[in-house]
């Protein structure tokens, strides 16, 4: 079986929850490779709605092992939370697994996020106040505490002790914070430890082994492409790598173990926080695609600013993530907008044309999207049930895309539903 991996190539909420569910029907192990709970994957299954944060969306199917690999950051409340709102529901987590080498997001984390981004004033950066920069920091610095370290109380408490010691002095000294009282954090998180001990495994060997023998494996990406701390619009990135590299150092597995690598968008554009943005629409038409996409984010409820599709962000992600498939979500909420623009390179401000990304946040706050336009559709879309089934109208927008993208268009998404995701042969 073909190994998979699915990452967001945008700004992130590119709708890889659905596929990514979808794929893990099919699927014997999915695994994560980066990020925390600052992502927010929706799922529909069911019936039901669910929101996922940290769990690989796998967790929905019995049968699938749920492996969070040791580039993930975790909050041990919120993935303590996430497994008892599944359980509640009737889904057991028995196959979730969890790397001890995964760091922790400690209290100082969550504190230092927001006190670094109120210091930043005008120039923050949007974070979702998870606490991810400031855990992954820690991490290079070699001073974080890992899942290991959370569920062996006497490394936990040492570690604790000597962290909160320097980062007190941080909070108090630099940011005129309040101290956090160490003892306190030993005795709440000495719990989380031991309900979390029963799911440490090392998921480089799980994954090696299930790649090793044809087993179907899923690595899911979280955030989009252009969040990626090397190659996307830094500094408005988030602090690990997204795209498909980083599903070798946040798992353990090497490259030649994937097979096939499907980037997901939307049929536009959409980001959350700060940043350029070329294709930005703030106007009606910028609006109604926000209304009718629900472009409002899953993890911290903020209205997403909203675009026209770009393909030069595209053709960016098909080369950095060595793209082989792409799908494309929300083809339906275009429905009805009138006559649509896609964006096919970037005007410079010395009067040049460029169709690849540039590498600075300065030369592209000076670029100016070069659109085509193409006729729109305003036929109600969401029941279709197969490709065929589409208007011409609407084929002929995704055949442009891909024309443009480089990239197959192998999906497209009508609705966020599993049966509303059209596989296109
Ligand atoms: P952080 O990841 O919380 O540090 O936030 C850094 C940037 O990444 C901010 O602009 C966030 O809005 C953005 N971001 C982080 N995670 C996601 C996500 O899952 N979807 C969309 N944007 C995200």
């Amino acid at each position: 079986m073909p190994t998979k991996v699915v990452v967001g190539v945008q700004w992130g909420d590119e709708g890889k929850g659905k596929i990514i569910d979808i794929l893990a029907s099919r699927a014997d192990v999915v695994v994560r490779s980066q990020g925390g709970n600052n992502a927010g994957h929706t799922v529909e299954s069911g019936g039901e709605v669910y929101k996922l944060h940290l769990i690989p969306s796998g967790i929905l199917y019995p049968e699938t092992a749920c492996l969070v690999g040791c580039g993930v950051v975790i909050d041990p409340k919120v993935i303590l939370e996430e497994i008892d709102g599944l359980k509640a529901r009737g889904i057991p987590c028995n196959n979730l697994r969890i790397d001890p080498r995964a760091h922790v997001i400690m209290p100082w984390h969550i504190v230092l996020d927001s006190l670094s981004e109120k210091m930043r004033g005008k120039g923050d950066i949007g974070t979702t106040g998870r606490g991810i920069g400031p855990c992954y920091m820690d991490k290079s610095e070699r001073s974080g505490i890992r899942m290991y370290d959370l569920t062996h109380p006497d490394i936990f408490a040492e570690k604790v002790r000597t962290a909160c010691t320097v980062k007190n002095l941080i909070i108090t000294k630099v940011y005129g914070g309040s101290p956090l009282d160490a003892e306190a954090i030993i005795k709440e998180y000495t719990e989380y430890g031991k309900r979390l001990s029963g799911y440490l495994a090392d998921v480089s060997v799980l994954a090696f082994e299930a790649c090793k023998s044809g087993k179907n494996v899923l690595f899911e990406g979280a955030q989009g492409t252009l969040l990626d701390l090397d190659v996307g619009t830094y500094p408005y990135v988030t602090s690990s790598n997204p795209i498909s590299g980083g599903v070798c150092t946040g798992t353990g597995v090497g490259p030649t173990l994937i097979d096939e690598v499907i980037g997901v968008c939307k049929a536009y554009t959409t980001r959350v926080g700060k940043g350029p943005f070329p294709t930005e629409l703030e106007d009606e038409t910028g609006e109604l695609i926000r209304q009718r996409g629900h472009e409002f984010g899953t993890t911290t409820g903020r209205p997403r600013r909203t675009g026209w599709f770009d393909a030069v962000i595209l053709r960016h992600a098909v080369r950095v993530n060595g793209l082989t498939a792409l799908a494309v979500n929300k083809l339906d909420t275009l429905s009805g907008i009138g006559s649509l623009k896609v964006c096919v390179a970037y005007k410079k401000p010395d009067g040049t044309v460029t169709s690849d990304f540039p590498a600075t946040l300065e030369e592209l706050a000076g670029c100016e999207p070069v659109y085509e336009e193409i006729a729109g559709f305003d036929d109600d879309i969401s029941g279709c049930k197969s490709y065929a089934e589409l208007p011409q109208s609407c084929k002929d927008y995704v055949q442009k895309l891909e024309e443009i993208c480089g990239c197959p268009i192998k999906m497209v998404g009508v609705g966020p539903g599993r049966e509303q995701n059209l596989e296109i042969e």
